[in-house]
């Protein structure tokens, strides 16, 4: 028989390795110091090794534990590199957060026909093959240690459709379908997939123009724009024991935008 929960320690996350791609601002640096402040010891990524150190050290300085590594997670090697760095200083991974992407509006916002091959790339290499390769890196050992969290960051813009962001809602999409099919392969060895899908979350390095503001207050049941924390919270839930029967799912995090 299950023992039950002990609700004083709910989501804690102590004894656990967590990896937060793309984690050196944002939504992901949020989620490193939230995952951190739950107990887990956890490896701030990112492409620009100043900003995960920056983040990692105002992880410690908030008395939580958290160290700086750099991939770029469109390169396999890359991220294999980061992994085994990872593995010797805080052991295996227990919790991947596939947060690394670029933002619709990080390159071309135009109509489909307008864009190129050229356009459809980035979207393409960091938010599809980066989820792939550092899921790759990180679910066979999950799968032989019997625990694991796959936690992915997509867009409500794959779910309900939004002009000029045709090649990002199609590889946020593809991340969410990789999701669900890989929750049906590692869900008997006690490793879940789930994915967090977002609406406009604008931060320090993300703003949002007036008429996304608007858009945003037009279309969401809660009348403001999303926080990183809002996102941070939901990863901390994902990644708990206490999810432990929540797998293939695709989390709303999007104030009401898309209900479904
Ligand atoms: N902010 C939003 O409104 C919003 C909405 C929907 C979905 N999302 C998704 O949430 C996630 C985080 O968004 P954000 O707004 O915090 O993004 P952001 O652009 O502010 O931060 C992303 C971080 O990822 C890093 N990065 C980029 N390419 C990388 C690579 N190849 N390897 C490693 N690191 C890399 C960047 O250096 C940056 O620090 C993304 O997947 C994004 O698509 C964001």
């Amino acid at each position: 028989m299950n023992t039950p929960m002990d609700p004083r320690r709910l989501f804690d996350l102590s004894g656990r390795v967590a990896l937060v791609t793309g984690a050196g601002r944002g939504i992901g640096a949020r989620t490193a110091a939230v995952l951190a402040g739950r107990g887990a010891r956890v490896a701030v990524n990112d492409l620009s090794l100043d900003r995960a150190r920056t983040v990692a050290k105002s992880v410690g300085d908030a008395g939580d534990d958290a160290i700086a590594v750099t991939a770029d997670v469109t390169d396999l090697a890359s991220v294999t590199s980061m992994v085994q760095e990872v593995v010797e200083r805080l052991g295996p991974v227990d919790i991947l957060v596939n947060n690394a992407g670029v933002p619709a509006s990080g390159f071309a916002m135009k109509e489909f026909t307008a864009t190129e091959r050229q356009d459809w790339d980035p979207y393409i290499s960091i938010n599809v093959y980066g989820v792939l390769n550092c899921t790759h890196s990180v679910v066979g050992s999950m799968v032989e240690r019997g625990w694991g969290r796959v936690i992915t960051i997509i867009s409500d813009s794959a779910r309900a459709g939004e002009r000029l962001m045709a090649a990002y809602a199609a590889s946020k999409a593809a991340a969410a379908g990789f999701s669900r099919a890989l929750a049906k392969e590692v869900g008997r060895a006690g490793v879940t997939c789930n994915c967090i899908s977002l609406g406009w979350v604008p931060h320090d390095a993300v703003d949002l123009g007036s008429d996304d503001v608007k858009h945003a207050l037009r279309n969401y049941a809660v009348k403001r724009p999303g926080r990183p924390d809002d996102v941070a919270a939901a990863a901390v839930w994902l990644a708990s024991t206490e999810a432990s029967w929540v797998t293939g799912q695709t989390v709303p995090v999007n104030g009401g935008y898309v209900m479904t």
